[in-house]
């Protein structure tokens, strides 16, 4: 990769516009590409935002902060990343969409370039299938909040080459995070771990074991996570919860994967958490400000 690589970056949610960010202040050119206007303009106001807090604490120099944005290209054509080196999807955790993206990346891009997915749950292996260059295709799956949290995983798909690898290896470093690497599995290490563990969470809520509070508090203070399973869920997504945890149930065939009820209805109401400013809390203005209210009626 050249001394200032060219990033492209496919959607521009809450992911996407993370690792645009940790891209551009690692000196990286950054196309930011999003289907959705909107999102796209979100993107740079969140980024502005976020750096001017680094500015204000002391930890970026206000002309720094204007260079990271300088280097941050937004675009609503996937055309516009034809001179990207590397490119992360990180668009919503659909597989259709994912690969339908994957296709038209590897139509576009000359055959060295890199294609990963920061897919939560999603066969790399089937990504990787859907395109031409199956050796240059990977995972790099970063954590939310992508500026603050440290690891990101390292997927290998069954057609992925040592050298894609390393690169991305280097990549990762270069971003400033530290990686793990995983086989390609259902939910990779994190998220097998994790879903479980939220699903379990919502079902707690179901049975009525305790209010919203009690159950993050318990996995506050009980043990001693810095954020309850619920509120995680809010910030994750509560459809990419319900996404990743039906994958898990489908892949392994396993009962204990079931995705608890309530959280296919709060899906289905369209309280996704954090993103809708209404999931297990309601938000305003980004901060959380009480429970959404009593759940549905048990639906088990
Ligand atoms: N939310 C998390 O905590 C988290 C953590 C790790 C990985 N992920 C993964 O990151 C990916 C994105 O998740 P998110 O939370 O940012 O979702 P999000 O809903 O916040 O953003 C997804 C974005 O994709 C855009 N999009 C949809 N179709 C598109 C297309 N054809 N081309 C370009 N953009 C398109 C949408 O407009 C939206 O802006 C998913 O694969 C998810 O599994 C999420």
């Amino acid at each position: 990769m050249n001394e200032t690589p060219v990033i492209g970056v496919v959607g521009a949610g809450q992911m996407g516009r993370g690792i645009a960010q940790v891209a551009a202040q690692a000196g990286c050119q950054v196309h930011l590409m999003d289907t959705n206007d909107a999102q796209v303009r979100g993107a740079l106001v969140t980024i502005a935002k976020d750096l001017n807090r680094l500015v204000t604490k002391g930890k970026l120099e206000s002309s720094e902060s204007e260079k990271v944005l300088e280097r941050i290209r937004p675009t609503g054509a996937l055309g516009d990343l034809s001179g990207c080196e590397y490119v992360v999807e990180a668009a919503v955790e659909n597989t259709d969409l994912k690969v339908s993206i994957f296709r038209e990346l590897d139509a576009l891009l000359p055959s060295n370039c890199i294609l990963a997915s920061n897919t939560s749950s999603i066969s790399l292996t089937k990504l990787a299938g859907a395109t031409k260059r199956p050796e240059r295709v990977i995972g790099l799956h970063f954590m939310n909040p992508v500026p603050l949290m440290k690891l990101v995983e390292i997927v290998r798909a069954l057609q992925t080459a040592d050298d894609t690898y390393e690169e991305t290896c280097r990549l990762s470093e270069r971003l400033g995070k530290t990686y793990v690497t995983t086989r390609d599995m259902p939910g990779f290490i994190v998220n097998r771990m994790l879903i479980p563990f939220i699903n379990e969470a919502c079902f707690a809520l179901q049975d009525g074991l305790g209010t919203v509070q009690d159950i993050d508090e318990a996995a506050r203070l009980g043990l001693n996570h810095p954020m309850g399973p619920l509120q995680l869920a809010d910030l994750i997504g509560l459809d990419t919860c319900l996404f990743i945890a039906e994958v898990l149930q489908r892949e392994f065939g396993e009962d204990k994967y079931r995705p608890a009820s309530l959280l296919r209805n709060y899906v289905a109401a369209g309280w996704l958490g954090r993103k809708t400013n209404r999931g297990f809390y309601v938000y305003s203005a980004g901060k959380q400000e009480r429970p959404s209210g009593r759940p549905p009626p048990d639906t088990k």
